[in-house]
Parts: structure tokens; C-alpha cells; sequence
């Protein structure tokens, strides 16, 4: 029986790798940079299977560019908006990602990330390392409380749902946006105006879309409160970069702290490097060792199910 090919679009840790490499023909991108659009045409030629990362675009094109026999898309990622899911959908092909083992690893970095952002800790680093610490201050570099604030979540799937079961540990009010879930019984559903104008905290845990797409504009910044901390570890193009700029510019938000950026990677030239009061991650939110593992061994499960005609173990175009 000939083994399915398939391109991986890049070194995933061995224990997914070695599932995938357990029964098909691997083709396996060697480099730490994404394949170009050519370069990913050219590999996708004639694969039964692809295991994509959030940087590959999988276009129409792309899975046109593969072939007739093309199955399965598994996403190394909860997120897909990288994959023209109605395209994949129109070929019957498949399309996988990886939710559930990422929540705990996600929240937990935004967590982090207000933590971080409320209290200064990345400027306070800063000033240690530069020799400006002098002394104990009575108002050195004040920040904010987390007891008793109000956490507003957008977003209130499982990841945003995690934020909040921490976030009643800290003690904070909560309240979430999410069009398409009820009731909770954590946290307060409201609508997205009225959270913006009420939370001390906004963290954003939505998928990226249509509707979605810079849902934080200038107008969404003009009715938060001017101690509102912003933290996003979703997608960048959440946010409007330029809106974003000029409300942590102008201090008409206290803080921000963003694991994602529009565009990925942020040019070194950006307006952004320039505020003291953001902290930017390069999109590591998921990157914990045990987290990454899982990942791939489901990665791995979808790929090799949607290969052999199985139910994918996640699919988003059932
Ligand atoms: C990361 O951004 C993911 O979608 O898994
Ligand atoms: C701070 O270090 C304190 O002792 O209050």
C-alpha cells in the first residue's frame, strides 16, 4: 500500500513529527522561516495532506496548487484564519485545529501579560538593568489593583472562559462579550460597549474575522476608562495599530500588552517600539514544552485521520 504524502510546513516537535512520520511520506520544511507563497506552492504539488502553521496562507490557489487528492488541512494552531475555510470546504477537504491543550498555556500568558502591564514590571526591569534604581520610592513606578477591578473579556470561549476562573482567584468582577454564548455563571454577560466603558481590564480571546477585525478602534478606545489596560493574545488585527498608538500616546488608556501584532513580525521601525507603556511578545502565548507536545501529537491526529477518511478529532468544517 503506497504511505499519503504530506508537507509539513515546518520542524513540529517530535512528538507529533514522529506519529506523522510513523505512516506517511514526509516532506518537511527545513528552515525556521515560512515557506514563501512559491516555495509552498511548489511543495503542496500532488500531497494527500497538509500541516500548516498560522504563518502559511492556504488559499484557494494553494489547495488548486495541490491537487484533486488533497484531503485533509491540519492548522498547528487554535486559530485558522490563515486557511480559506469555505474554499477547503467547497473541495470536501478537511481542515483541523488544535483547541483545549493551548487554553491553560494561553490564559495563563495573558494573565501574565495585565500582570506585567498593570504593575510596570518590564520598565522596572528596565530601570534596574540601566542603573537608574536609586532608591526605595514612595511613588516609584505605581501601577495598578487587581482586587476588586473589573476584568472585561471579548471572547468567551474556552480561553476567555480560563481567564475568568483566574481571574476569581485575583478576586476581580467579570464581565464578557461573546455574541454567540449565554449565560455564565462566573462572569456577567453584557455588550460590547458597556464593557468597554466599565472594565479596568480588557483582554481579548476572540477569533479573527470578518465582524472581528479591528473591533478596537478609535471609537472603541474613546469609551474606555483612562486606567484601562488592553492585553491581547488572540490576533493582532484586532486592534487598529494606529488607534492603539495613539491611545497609549496620548494616555487615554493607562497600558497595553499584546502577544500578537499586525503585521507578524512588527517592523523594528514601528511607531509602537516607541510607547513606554506596551509590552509586546512575539506571539508565544501557547509556548509552553508540554503545550507545543500537545499540539503537535493533535496536529498529528487530525492529519492522519482526515487521511484516512475519519472524523478529524477537531475539525472546524465538519
Ligand atoms: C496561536 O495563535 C494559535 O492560534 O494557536
Ligand atoms: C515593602 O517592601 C514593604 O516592606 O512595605
Amino acid at each position: 500500500m503506497t504511505r499519503p504524502k504530506v508537507f509539513i510546513t515546518r520542524q513540529i516537535p517530535a512528538a507529533g513529527l514522529d506519529l506523522i512520520r510513523a505512516e506517511c511520506e514526509v516532506d518537511l520544511w527545513p528552515s525556521e522561516l515560512p515557506p514563501t507563497p512559491a516555495e509552498l506552492k511548489q511543495h503542496v504539488h500532488g500531497v494527500d495532506g497538509i500541516l500548516s502553521l498560522l504563518t502559511d496562507p492556504i488559499t484557494a490557489e494553494t489547495m488548486d496548487e495541490a491537487g484533486p487528492q488533497l484531503r485533509v488541512i491540519s492548522n498547528y494552531a487554535v486559530g485558522y484564519n490563515n486557511i480559506d475555510i469555505a474554499a477547503a470546504t467547497a473541495r470536501g477537504i478537511a481542515v483541523g485545529n488544535t483547541p483545549d491543550v493551548l487554553t491553560d498555556a494561553t490564559a495563563d500568558f495573558a494573565f501574565a501579560l495585565m500582570l506585567a502591564a498593570g504593575r510596570r514590571i518590564p520598565q522596572g526591569e528596565q530601570n534596574v538593568r540601566s542603573g537608574q534604581w536609586q532608591t526605595w520610592g514612595p511613588q516609584t513606578l505605581l501601577g495598578a489593583d487587581f482586587a476588586q477591578a473589573t476584568l472585561g473579556i471579548i471572547g468567551y470561549g474556552r480561553i476567555g472562559q480560563a481567564m475568568a476562573r483566574r481571574a476569581r482567584g485575583f478576586d476581580m468582577h467579570i464581565l464578557f462579550y461573546d455574541p454567540t454564548t449565554k449565560v455564565d455563571s462566573l462572569a456577567e454577560k453584557v455588550e460590547v460597549d458597556e464593557l468597554f466603558a466599565r472594565a479596568d481590564v480588557i483582554t481579548l480571546h476572540a477569533p479573527l474575522n470578518e465582524q472581528t477585525r479591528h473591533m478596537l478602534d478609535a471609537e472603541a478606545f474613546a469609551h474606555m476608562k483612562p486606567n484601562c489596560i488592553l492585553v491581547n493574545t488572540a490576533r493582532g488585527e484586532l486592534i487598529d495599530p494606529q488607534a492603539l498608538y495613539q491611545a497609549l500616546h496620548t494616555r487615554q488608556i493607562f497600558a497595553a500588552a499584546i502577544d500578537v501584532t499586525e503585521p507578524e513580525p512588527l517592523p523594528v521601525d514601528s511607531p509602537l517600539l516607541t510607547l513606554d507603556n506596551l509590552i509586546i511578545t512575539p506571539h508565544i502565548a501557547s509556548a509552553s514544552i508540554h503545550t507545543r507536545d500537545e499540539m503537535a501529537v493533535l496536529a498529528a491526529r487530525n492529519l492522519m485521520a482526515g487521511l484516512r477518511g475519519e472524523k478529524l478529532p477537531f475539525c472546524v468544517n465538519r
